[in-house]
């Protein structure tokens, strides 16, 4: 299998992060454990872009050095990472000495080919953005189409990546590979904006001190764009670790948010050719999410904690906190396709989590492991003869794998996770059916058993397919099941093969992982649409 390498945006250190920030990196994260578990060489990178001069006014607003306030933020956001569960193989810092190397050295041999040279450049730019625009990007006012805030006049003698040589190669490679560009619509908008012609880039800047220097004329500094993506060579090892540069590189998939793509799927490549390394093999570029439709900031106060958002879930139902971040996690994979804009509300997480979690997937543990140890001794029975409905819950089983599998692999979350509960729904109904209490009552403890047995075979499978999502409750769940090989050593496809549940191992009951939370009576769920109540 293909080794597999995913980043995300590496994040500034201008802002405390929001849902936003969490979303690419809860998606990164659901797909490298995904990849693991499908049994790929795994390197999950994220980490922060700390130059530029967005943060070298930052510091000087707060009266730090830039280099003070960059160590002040960077820790916060491993700490978020880390109590989210991220299960990052790296974490970048672009202040490090590994990546101001690489960003000197790759800056050097675009000068010695030819790519860069000496110019002027005259043009509006976003502090936000660090970037340029053109007249007509901006809107009314001359306000940044992203921040909506007012661009500066720049005119600086300074060094020109000749992008505009690029415009027939990027336009070409984007057209002959259609996966390229993810979502389509962001295919096609890269395809319009190349088809509008691509001018040349400014890629040092003269007035900006918090930078790396440029290596053969030091009284400018890299403009922090080329210098940010070149972090994803720092960190596979471009420079120090050759091995696993070539292992990695270019099997690379850079999730981002559509804000950032023109970067990414037309600057980096281009870049990348100029010095004459391979493209990355994709760039997944995903919605934005609103609060009531409004774009989230500081400003305007509807900024969103993702720790908040969890405590409150956790603390209104009294479920672990690691199980509510599993729910926050679900909630915004299953809510908007990826690739689509959302809104993201309360009221969504909440009927995600009662719904989906509490009564689709922790209801069949709920159901069945109290008859297992009341009238089991605690023990899983024996599988039996297959007979009645047992085989449509084994089919479905049996198809719900690969078909999950093709779409989360393919970031296809929703549909991924879609498909496992059809195999949930289909196991809720099978135990409504065959009814193992009444065989019990009817003195057929046997079939009673295989019934239990089954239910509790399908919820394994889902269970396993589940990991990469809910990688905290599926090893509650796991060890309530009792079985003794670790979660974390399944492998697909064998982990879901029908049968794989040892009869005889004995469960551990626990406390419901999904307690329900009560809602007002009177309260109506709003659809994601419609925003919170
Ligand atoms: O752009 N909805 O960093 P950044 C969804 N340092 N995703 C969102 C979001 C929202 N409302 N808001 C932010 C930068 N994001 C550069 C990147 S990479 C070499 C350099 C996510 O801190 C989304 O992934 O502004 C977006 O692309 C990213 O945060 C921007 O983070
Ligand atoms: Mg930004």
């Amino acid at each position: 299998m293909e080794p597999f390498y995913v980043t995300t945006p590496i994040y500034y250190v201008n802002d405390v992060p929001h849902i936003g920030h969490a979303y690419t990196t809860l998606a990164a994260d659901t797909i490298a454990r995904w990849k693991r578990l499908a049994g790929a060489d795994v390197f999950f990178l994220t980490g922060t872009d700390e130059h530029g001069v967005n943060i070298e006014r930052k510091a000087r607003e707060d009266g730090v050095s830039p280099q003070e306030w960059t160590d002040r933020i960077a820790p916060r956001w491993v700490a978020l990472w880390k109590r989210l569960g991220i299960s990052k193989d790296d974490f970048i810092r672009t202040t490090e000495p590994r990546h101001i190397r690489v960003a000197q050295q790759l800056f050097q041999l675009a000068y010695e080919r030819g790519a860069i040279d000496k110019g002027t450049y005259e043009g509006w730019y976003c502090p936000s953005c660090e970037a340029f625009y053109t007249e007509d990007e901006l809107l009314e006012g001359r306000l940044c189409p992203i921040h909506k805030r007012p661009v500066e006049w720049t005119a600086e003698e300074n060094y020109l990546f000749r992008l505009s040589r690029y415009q027939d190669w990027i336009l070409h490679k984007i057209e002959r590979e259609p996966e390229f560009i993810q979502p389509e619509s962001q295919r096609n908008e890269m395809l319009s904006l190349i088809r509008g012609g691509l001018r040349d880039l400014a890629v040092s800047r003269l007035s900006v001190k918090w930078g790396i220097p440029v290596p053969f004329d030091p009284a400018q500094t890299i403009y922090v764009w080329i210098e940010a993506l070149m972090n994803y060579l720092t960190a596979i090892g471009y420079l120090d670790h050759p091995e696993r540069y070539r292992r990695f590189w270019p099997t690379v998939h850079h999730l981002v948010g559509r804000d950032i793509n023109r970067f990414h799927s037309v600057i980096w490549p281009c870049f990348l050719e100029a010095v004459g390394l391979p493209s990355p093999r994709q760039v997944w570029a995903h919605g934005f999410w609103t609060v009531d439709g409004e774009k989230m900031s500081k400003t305007r106060g509807n900024f969103i904690d993702p720790i908040a958002e969890i405590t409150r879930l956790a603390e209104a139902s009294g479920a672990q906190w690691d199980v509510a971040a599993d729910a926050f996690r679900y909630a915004l994979l299953r809510e908007v396709p990826f690739g689509q804009d959302g809104d993201y509300s309360h009221a969504a997480l909440v009927h995600r989590f009662n719904a989906d979690l509490a009564n689709d997937f922790g209801n069949l543990l709920n159901r069945t492991l109290p008859l297992v140890a009341r009238h089991f001794d605690g023990q899983i029975p024996a599988p039996g003869a297959p007979e009645g409905p047992d085989g449509g819950l084994r089919k479905a089983a049996e198809e719900v794998p690969a078909a999950a599998g093709a779409r989360i692999g393919t970031f296809e979350f929703t549909r991924g996770l879609a498909e496992i509960w059809r195999l949930l729904g289909v196991a809720n109904k099978y135990i409504d059916e065959a009814a193992p209490w009444s065989a019990l009552k009817a003195g057929k403890p046997a079939r009673a058993g295989a019934i239990l047995y089954n239910t509790l075979e399908a919820l394994r499978i889902a269970t396993v397919l589940l990991t990469p999502v809910l990688p905290a409750a599926t090893q509650r769940v796991w060890d309530q099941l009792g079985i003794p090989a670790p979660l974390s050593a399944q492998r697909l496809p064998d982990a879901s093969r029908w049968g794989g549940l040892p009869a005889g191992a004995r469960i551990r009951q626990g406390a419901p992982l999904f307690p329900r939370i009560e809602t007002r009576p009177a309260a109506r769920i709003p659809s994601t649409k419609e925003g919170a109540e």
